[in-house]
Formats: structure tokens, C-alpha cells, sequence
């Protein structure tokens, strides 16, 4: 359960929800990351409500991501597009997207997509791979649980990427004639990027990508019992692996140009799980 703040602040996004998508009933929550943001345009009869107008909702600062929720249909399965999302390292609070999260879940989704962009750590999964999450490593010492009362807190990870979805999302991947590749991803607070030195250690650690997001997303969707599944697209390898580094031009254009793999993977996707639902 949330902190009482965040309760009210739920009560009044479903109140707005509920006001412009009257008895709309989301199956599937999708986050999308930095540079996938096509997606939100192939939702059908699409209800557009900016975060600015949802209590609690994160104005994200990335100039990569728009702030808006989007209540419509992809491939004929209700689904709640959250254009944009807030990170930690935007205002140092690892529940930036708490009331989001949460607002999904008493709107009645099951399960949540969450997608990134993300360094590889292997040379041979390139910009523009995306990559099936099958697990994480949080190297920020923080967790979005502190401090909520209860026992709740304690969140049980093991097959928090749920197995079933991840097979789904394989199944899906092979529909869709897209190599998808798999791995462990290690989430840095940001947002300076990682040293060389660090990605080395991650690469010890059993990291194969590293970034920014997702993984306090991945913690409060499984405190409140949704299904997950994620996505990184990879814009770059990570540091010291290059000459020049990563940069946030790099992770918006090679999201930009993978656009239209991450859209067909997703859609793909949503429909396989969606006939499970
Ligand atoms: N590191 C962290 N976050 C990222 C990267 C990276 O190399 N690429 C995209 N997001």
C-alpha cells in the first residue's frame, strides 16, 4: 500500500480517468522509454490525458519523453500507454512513478510492460538489438519500498520478469521475425553515465545492459501484484567499450531509428498476451 499522500493523489487520477474514459477498463499497462514514444501513436480511439493534469503523475524533464497517459486499444487489447515516465535521478525519489503504478493496478490491469534504452555490455548485441529483461541487478542502493509501512515492503524478486510473459514475449519475437536478445539488466542511479571502470565491475557482476529506469517500476509493480514483463532497446554499447562513449543524442536517435522494431515487437506482443487474458 502506498503512503497516505499518494492515496488521495490515486483517488483523484481515477476521479480524472474515470471522467474522460468512462468505464475504460486497461488490461495491460506499457511504459515506454527514452526514443519509443512511436508507439503511443498506433493506439485506437486513443484518450489522451497529460500528466500535468493527473495528481501525483511525474513531469518528466528528459526532452526525450512526452508525459502523457493514453487509454486506448493496441492490437484490439485495452492497454494504458504512459508516454514519458519519471526517473530517479530526476529528483533523487525512487517512487517518481508510484501513483502511476498504482493508478494502473485500481484501474484493473494485470500486467505491465516496461520498455528503456540501455548500454550493452556485450559487443556482439549491438545498437538498435532490443533485449528481453530475464532479471536485474539494483546498484543504487536505493529501493522505492523504503519507508512504506507494513509488511508489504518486503517484495518478493525471484521471477519478478514473470516467466510466462518472457516466454510470450519470445513466442511474439519469432511472430514477428525479430531477434530478440535476453539478459540481465543493472540499473545505474544516474544521470551521469557509468565509468569504464563500473562497467567492467557490472560485467563481473553478470550485468548484460545497464541504465537509468525501470527497475523501481519493476519493484512497485510487483509490490502490487501485476505481472512484468520488460524490454531495453539497445542505443549503444556502454562506456570504455567505444572511443566516444554514450551519449543522450546517441540514446534518443538510435531509439528513433529502432522505432519501428520496438513498435511491431510491442504490438506483437500485447496480442499474444492479450489472447492469454
Ligand atoms: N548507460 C546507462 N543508461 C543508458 C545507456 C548507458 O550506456 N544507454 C542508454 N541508457
Amino acid at each position: 500500500m502506498a503512503f497516505a499522500d499518494e492515496q488521495n493523489q490515486i483517488s483523484a487520477c481515477l476521479n480524472v480517468i474515470n471522467a474522460r474514459a468512462p468505464g475504460f477498463l486497461p488490461k495491460i499497462g506499457i511504459v515506454l522509454g527514452s526514443g519509443l514514444g512511436d508507439l503511443a501513436r498506433e493506439v485506437v480511439s486513443p484518450v489522451r490525458i497529460a500528466f500535468s493534469e493527473l495528481p501525483g503523475f511525474p513531469i518528466p524533464s528528459a526532452s526525450s519523453h512526452a508525459g502523457e497517459l493514453i487509454l486506448g486499444w493496441l492490437a484490439e487489447v485495452p492497454v494504458a500507454v504512459f508516454a514519458g515516465r519519471g526517473h530517479y535521478y530526476e529528483h533523487g525519489n525512487a517512487r517518481e512513478m508510484a501513483v502511476p503504478i498504482a493508478t494502473l493496478k485500481a484501474l484493473g490491469a494485470q500486467a505491465i510492460i516496461l520498455t528503456n534504452a540501455a548500454g550493452s555490455l556485450h559487443a556482439s548485441v549491438g545498437p538498435g538489438t532490443p533485449m528481453l529483461i530475464t532479471d536485474h541487478i539494483a546498484f543504487t542502493g536505493v529501493n522505492p519500498m523504503i519507508g512504506v509501512p507494513g509488511d508489504k515492503r518486503f517484495v518478493n524478486l525471484v521471477d519478478a520478469y514473470d516467466p510466462g510473459l518472457q516466454a510470450l514475449a519470445r513466442y511474439a519475437a519469432i511472430q514477428a521475425d525479430i531477434h530478440l536478445a535476453e539478459g540481465v539488466y543493472m540499473w545505474f542511479s544516474g544521470p551521469s553515465f557509468e565509468t569504464p571502470a563500473e562497467i567492467r565491475f557490472a560485467r563481473l557482476a553478470g550485468a548484460d545492459a545497464v541504465g537509468m529506469s525501470t527497475v523501481p517500476e519493476v519493484i512497485m509493480a510487483r509490490a502490487e501484484g501485476m505481472k512484468v514483463a520488460a524490454f531495453s532497446l539497445i542505443t549503444n554499447l556502454a562506456a570504455g567499450m567505444t572511443k566516444q562513449g554514450p551519449s543522450h543524442a546517441e540514446t534518443k536517435e538510435e531509439g528513433a531509428k529502432a522505432a519501428a522494431t520496438m513498435c511491431a515487437l510491442i504490438s506483437t506482443f500485447v496480442a499474444v498476451l492479450g489472447a492469454t487474458m
